[in-house]
């Protein structure tokens, strides 16, 4: 079968190719919609356990009933494209096997492997930014993702982990058919905070022949503009930056700054309330409360409505709390 590598036919646009970056916790189906309808050309999921997967593939029918690491993968086709699943872990057989279940069964658009994530569960497991670390385990988990699947397979690393950088580790592997690379500019030991390094990237090229989406610290129009520039990179990815602001797509995309207006915002934290209530059920609002938070953050007054959003736990709450603020 034909590889779909819808990263080269964005790439070919010749525009900028806007990223919603992983985030655990933030980037569900809900969400991933919304980013979608402000602009955003690829929508990456929720990292996903290689390892839950290839255990519950083990496992298998004789277990019925809800399987949360699949989950996590629930998507909708139509309002989700292009939809990225990405994996954490650092068994190759683990990868292999997740690998499988997700061509077969979930059907994204691509699938993508988690070298940058610095949460201690994870790096404890060998996974996330501490693979990043051991360039022939790395290489031996593209290895296996590539030879089970006919869909783009892309990488997520950083800047520099432990003693092995960014350049190093794409060298290490430029033979291999990886369709894109997302770089956090900051290396593991700077973890969220601190500039990232667009200048590497830019390097990166030397050494990579798909697609380079630069990531880490694009908040605005100009920090994305900035970054760009610096970078050379094909496209961005967007984290942080679009928390409550998901419509930074949009400003990016159409090189203009948008003032959305409050009852706009109180309008999209209603929309998506009701989508993730749809996917979700009954508890979607207490996950939500994260993402309310957020969309109100720098309002005026907002910490009495703040300290009112974390305790939300319907819909109707929702609804009740903005129509107090507009009083
Ligand atoms: C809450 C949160 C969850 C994240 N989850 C993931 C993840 O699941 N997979 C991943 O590769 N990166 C994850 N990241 C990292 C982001 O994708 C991104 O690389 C990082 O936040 C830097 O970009 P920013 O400065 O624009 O936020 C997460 C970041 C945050 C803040």
């Amino acid at each position: 079968m034909k590889q779909n590598n819808f990263w080269q036919k964005l790439k070919l646009t010749g525009k900028p190719i806007l990223v919603l970056a992983p985030m655990a916790g933030f980037t569900d189906s809900a969400y991933r919609r919304i980013c979608k309808y402000y602009g955003a050309d690829v929508l990456y999921s929720e990292m996903v356990s290689a390892t839950a997967l290839y255990y519950s593939d083990r496992i298998g029918a004789q277990k019925k009933g809800k399987n949360p690491t699949r989950e996590l993968m629930d998507f909708n086709r139509r309002q989700e494209k292009y939809y990225v699943v990405q994996l954490f872990g650092s068994k190759p057989e683990h990868f292999a096997a997740a690998t499988r279940l997700i061509t077969d069964k979930v059907k994204p658009d691509g699938i993508d492997i988690n070298f940058g994530c610095p949460v201690s569960k994870i790096i404890k497991q060998g996974a996330g930014a501490d693979l990043m670390k051991n360039l022939s385990q790395s290489r031996a988990v593209i290895e296996a993702v590539l030879a089970e699947t006919n869909l783009p397979v892309s990488i997520k690393i950083r800047a520099k982990s432990g003693e092995v950088g960014a350049l190093e580790f794409l060298k290490n592997i430029s033979d291999l058919k990886v369709a894109a690379v997302m770089i956090h500019g900051r290396t593991l030991s700077q973890g969220f905070s601190g500039l990232p390094d667009f200048k590497l990237i830019k390097a990166a090229r030397q050494h990579f022949q798909g697609v380079i989406i630069a990531n880490g610290g694009i908040t605005d129009l100009e920090s994305a503009k900035l970054a760009l520039k610096e970078s050379g990179a094909d496209g961005l990815g967007l984290a942080r930056g679009i928390l409550g602001r998901p419509w930074l797509f949009k400003e990016i995309k159409k090189n203009k700054q948008i003032n959305l207006k409050l009852s706009h915002i109180f309008k999209l934290m209603i929309n998506h309330a009701v989508s993730a209530s749809k996917n979700k059920g009954e508890n979607a609002l207490i996950e939500l409360r994260k993402h309310l938070v957020w969309y109100v953050q720098g309002l005026e007054g907002a910490s009495k409505m703040r300290e009112k959003l974390v305790s939300v736990t319907n819909l109707d709450d929702l609804k009740k709390i903005i129509k107090e603020y507009k009083k």
